[in-house]
């Protein structure tokens, strides 16, 4: 068990891989593996720190406007990635999630990624969830449609129905909000799920961010006063 001051999800916005590669004269590419890369030590250190639930930002809705060549290697890394670390993932007692389509992905990614999900839907140690082809927006229409679909009701619409048609159904909401390379903003990342959430962020590049900034954004979560509109008890 780990103590209340352990937020028990956090959600990390994973910026500014192209910035990290630019300061040392190499390619976004170059930018993007390493950044991929990094996801596994974060990983680790929410196993090691007591973290049970970790979402994270692997590509927006909105990426698909950047030059398509960066988009293609963006996709590539990330279902080699998918491929590559599932098994070992499952080994460590994760489970795989995935919130966002897979209607733009590749037919073998879209596979790759169903595959993952079931493999490691037993699993407890941690819950991974990627964001991937993820946009708020698009989840909270999604819901809308779905919900009008089903023949709901008016007075069947409470919070705790819509969430179980977004697709972070069963999923707390995350306590922490972590960005890095400096940003002040969502980006479209679980905008509902968000109302409550505590923000921190760092001008630490992505791929440069360690246990050790975890650590830290966990130590100053824990010093934090949530209140939820009410007043702190004494
Ligand atoms: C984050 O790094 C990765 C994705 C958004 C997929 P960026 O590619 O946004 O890096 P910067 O912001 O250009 O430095
Ligand atoms: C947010 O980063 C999306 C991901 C980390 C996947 P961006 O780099 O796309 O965000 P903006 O464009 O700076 O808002
Ligand atoms: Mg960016």
């Amino acid at each position: 068990m780990s103590p209340d001051s352990t937020p028990r999800h956090i959600a990390i916005i994973m910026d500014g891989n192209g910035r990290w590669a630019q300061e040392r004269g190499l390619s976004r590419q170059d930018g993007h593996r390493a950044g991929v890369e990094n996801i596994r030590r974060i990983v680790e250190g929410c196993v090691e720190m007591g973290v049970g639930y970790l979402t994270v930002y692997a590509f927006s809705t909105e990426n698909w406007a950047r030059p398509e060549e960066e988009v293609n290697v963006l996709i590539s890394l990330l279902g080699e990635a998918i491929v590559r670390q599932t098994p070992i993932l499952h080994e460590e007692g994760v489970r795989i999630r995935h919130l966002g389509s897979l209607d733009r992905l590749p037919q073998h990614q879209q596979a790759a990624v169903r595959a993952a999900l079931d493999l490691t839907k037993e699993n407890d140690r941690l819950v991974l969830s990627a964001a991937y082809n993820y946009g708020g927006r698009a989840e909270i229409l999604q819901a809308v449609r779905r919900m009008i679909e089903d023949g709901l009701r008016p007075e069947d619409v409470t919070e705790e129905r819509f969430g179980e048609y977004l697709y972070t159904a069963g999923l707390p909401d995350p306590d922490l909000i972590l960005r890095t390379a400096g940003e002040m903003r969502l980006s479209n990342y679980l905008i509902w799920q968000a109302a409550y959430a505590e923000y921190w962020s760092t001008p630490v590049y992505w791929p440069d961010f360690g246990k050790e900034h975890l650590a830290q954004a966990i130590a100053d979560y824990g010093r934090r006063k949530r209140k939820f509109g009410g007043l702190l008890k004494e």
